[in-house]
């Protein structure tokens, strides 16, 4: 059996709540919501209604309505991207950021659209609010965050440039995708205007599910125009939210199996879940310390990471090294630049980048040590 030890990537296993409720959607409820009055349609549709409902609780968004499903969190970013900036708009930004941030800003400002400033994270994985503060101009309208390095693992003061945002009256987007069910997230109290997250990876649904939080000061451009269900003669998009970010058929599946996933978060708390996360990258960093041959990289306070971990070896390149641990050990572990190229640069780990390890609900201290005594065997 596999040691999945890649959940940044994707949560696996899912709960086994999630996969009951998959099963029992898809043979018994899988119409198309909203599409018709009968009661499987009404079924389906109640479903994508739960779904915005925990959603809403969840993050203490302001209503329901605001949670827009995507097929990703990359879908949302780009939604998000490509909705609200406009000609001349400059935006702020950083240098942990996925390329799901990097890329639609670089477009944008290739295409001579935006402009951007992309802040440096200091040498641990942290970005320092006041470098934000420093870079805002008057043609600023947007800051873009990720809440945690998907390379290191390290959160950021998102509460802290929330403030800064709203105090100059910008636009806050969150990359939430690192931290979305292990990390607290209070859109209202954060002061997040935007807010991107994956249903796949900390909130424990299927691949195909995320979600894009569109705030009460934010107005987002149509994005996928089609059928949603309602309002068939209106000749172009229906302005009521959430359709009029949802055309056609959502992924009412992926969604019935997400709100168990998200139930499944809230009976173990996420504060356990992140607790053994962190508390498993720990003991994985203290068995790479007694080896010799790993460098580590990002801070070492368990309270502002969450459970990623990022190495190298000093004489195996990162794919080398995950290609062992997958044929020889069985151990899935994701190797390279993590599509976030800008912070393996700064660290010098570009252009082989890392290996980075990320465990999830269900791995044990059983995993770790396998994998630190592959790692150790592997050193010899
Ligand atoms: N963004 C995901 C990762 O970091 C796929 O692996």
């Amino acid at each position: 059996m596999t040691i999945y030890l890649d959940n940044a990537a994707t949560s696996f296993p899912k709960p086994e709540a999630v996969y009951q409720a998959l099963d029992r959607f898809a043979r018994q409820s899988l119409a198309n919501p909203g599409r018709a009055g009968h009661k499987m349609a009404l079924a389906a549709e109640h479903v994508l209604d739960e779904g915005r409902h925990l959603l809403n609780q969840f993050f203490h968004g302001n209503e329901p309505e605001r949670f827009v499903f995507t097929l990703n969190c990359t879908d949302a970013l780009n939604m998000a991207f490509k909705g609200v900036l406009a000609e001349g708009d400059h935006v702020i930004t950083t240098n942990l950021e996925h390329n799901s941030v990097s890329r639609p800003l670089r477009a944008l400002e290739l295409a001579g659209h935006i402009t951007l400033t992309r802040i440096p994270a200091d040498s641990g994985g942290t970005i320092d609010p006041d470098d934000i503060r420093k870079a805002i101009t008057p043609r600023t309208r947007l800051i873009a965050l990720t809440h945690a390095s998907n390379v290191l693992g390290t959160v950021q003061p998102i509460a802290e440039v929330g403030r800064l945002a709203r105090k100059h009256d910008l636009l806050f987007l969150v990359d939430a995708a690192q931290t979305a069910g292990v990390v607290p997230i209070d859109i209202q109290e954060m002061n997040i205007d935007l807010l991107a997250a994956p249903g796949h990876k900390s909130l424990l649904g299927p691949t195909g599910t995320g979600f894009l939080y569109a705030g009460p000061r934010t107005q987002v451009a149509a994005w996928r125009e089609g059928g949603t269900g309602g309002d068939s003669s209106s000749e172009t998009q229906p302005r009521q939210m959430p359709y009029f970010l949802e055309g056609g058929t959502p992924n009412v599946l992926g969604v019935a199996g997400l709100n168990e996933g998200i139930r499944y978060v809230q009976q173990q708390g996420m504060e356990n879940i992140h607790r053994h996360e962190v508390d498993l990258v720990e003991r994985l960093w203290r068995k790479l310390e007694e080896m010799e041959g790993y460098e580590v990289f990002g801070h070492r306070d368990p309270g502002r990471r969450v459970g990623t971990l990022s190495f190298r070896s000093a004489v195996l390149p990162a794919a080398e090294l995950g290609g062992i641990l997958d044929h020889a050990f069985d151990i899935a572990i994701r190797p390279g630049l993590h599509c976030a190229p800008y912070i393996h640069r700064a660290l010098n780990t570009a252009p082989e980048g890392t290996v980075r390890v990320s465990p999830g609900p269900f791995n044990t201290n059983d995993d770790i040590d396998r994998l630190a005594e592959a790692l150790a065997e592997i050193a010899l």
